[in-house]
């Protein structure tokens, strides 16, 4: 891995030229069914029902949806954490297996996962640290992701001592700082007030700007997802299949605050909310 001040190579030319369109993420007839396969299908919960969608190099996808339609299913499987009963997923033209991470994917949880007994330093530096990367070059690269996490001066202190969304910073520059060029984000903001969510948003894509990594981002709050994405990928209620998919046009860069008082993003609120809006009700209706 490359020091802070080396030139960075582009992440569209790492993906390799055979993957086509330079596609990143491809999901096909992806399902899963929780509980024990076989012909007897009491206590199993079909979860994830034959999703397919594609994400080129930089592409930010917001998977949208209401709780429980299999959101975080899907980012588990895509990330290799847990395995999926049909289908297939290929992260820049490889096959995922269940229990094989791939080195260029970086997960930011739906909690915030920081360790409590360790500094606001010592948790952003701990991949890092798992890696051996020597002692200068590994505090070089915390107290630059600490300046882009607007967390100058709270280095030494524990995750206890902070704020919500300042742990969430933490959490997000944690993962940030190995580099990874396929993120995937599961809710990372949820459990945030509006003010300080807004504020993670316009740090989210301050950093996005400059790196352009390939996003897929989770969320059941459709402003969040209207502020971040390209693309909202719009899930049914449980099980979760693809509703829609719907282009987000919006100019970059964008200020996460001015874009609300946009009438673009006042039509775009009313298209979306309406197709989710059946989607909750569904929900409320099992
Ligand atoms: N390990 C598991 N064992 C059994 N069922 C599970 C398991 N994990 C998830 N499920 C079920 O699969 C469905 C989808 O869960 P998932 O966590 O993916 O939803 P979600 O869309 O992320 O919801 P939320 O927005 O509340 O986080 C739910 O009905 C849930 O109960
Ligand atoms: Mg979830």
């Amino acid at each position: 891995m490359s020091s802070a001040a080396e030139p960075k190579p582009s992440l569209a030319a790492s993906v390799p030229e055979s993957v086509p369109e330079r596609r990143r993420i491809e999901v096909r007839a992806l399902s899963k069914t929780f509980g024990k396969p076989g012909a007897n299908t009491a206590g199993q919960v079909p979860a994830v029902d034959r999703v397919s969608f594609d994400l080129r190099q930089g592409e930010f996808v917001a998977l949208l949806g209401p709780s429980g339609c299999g959101k975080s299913t899907i980012l588990n499987m895509i990330a290799g954490l847990i395995p999926h009963s049909g289908g297939e997923i290929r992260v820049d033209g490889e096959v995922v297996e269940a229990g094989k991470v791939k080195p260029q994917v970086g997960y930011v949880f739906q909690r915030d996962t920081v360790f409590a007994w360790r500094t606001v330093a010592r948790n952003i530096g701990y991949g890092l640290e798992i890696k051996g990367v020597p002692k200068a070059e590994r505090e070089a690269r915390v107290a630059h992701m600490i300046g882009q996490a607007r967390l100058k001066g709270f280095e030494n202190a524990f995750p206890l001592t902070l704020s919500g969304g300042m742990r969430q910073r933490v959490s997000l520059m944690r993962t940030l700082i190995m580099e990874p060029q396929i993120l995937l984000m599961d809710e990372p903001f949820g459990a945030l007030d509006t003010h300080t969510k807004l504020e993670m948003h316009q740090i989210l894509l301050e950093l996005w700007e400059r790196e352009r990594q390939t996003v897929i981002f989770v969320t059941h709050d459709l402003s969040e997802a209207l502020t971040l994405a390209d693309r909202i990928i719009l899930l049914s209620a449980r099980p979760g299949r693809i509703k829609q998919d719907f282009a987000i046009p919006f100019p970059r860069p964008r200020d996460a605050i001015k874009l609300r008082e946009t009438a673009e993003y006042g039509a775009m609120f009313a298209k979306v909310w309406h197709s989710l809006g059946e989607e909750f009700a569904a929900t409320k209706a099992e």
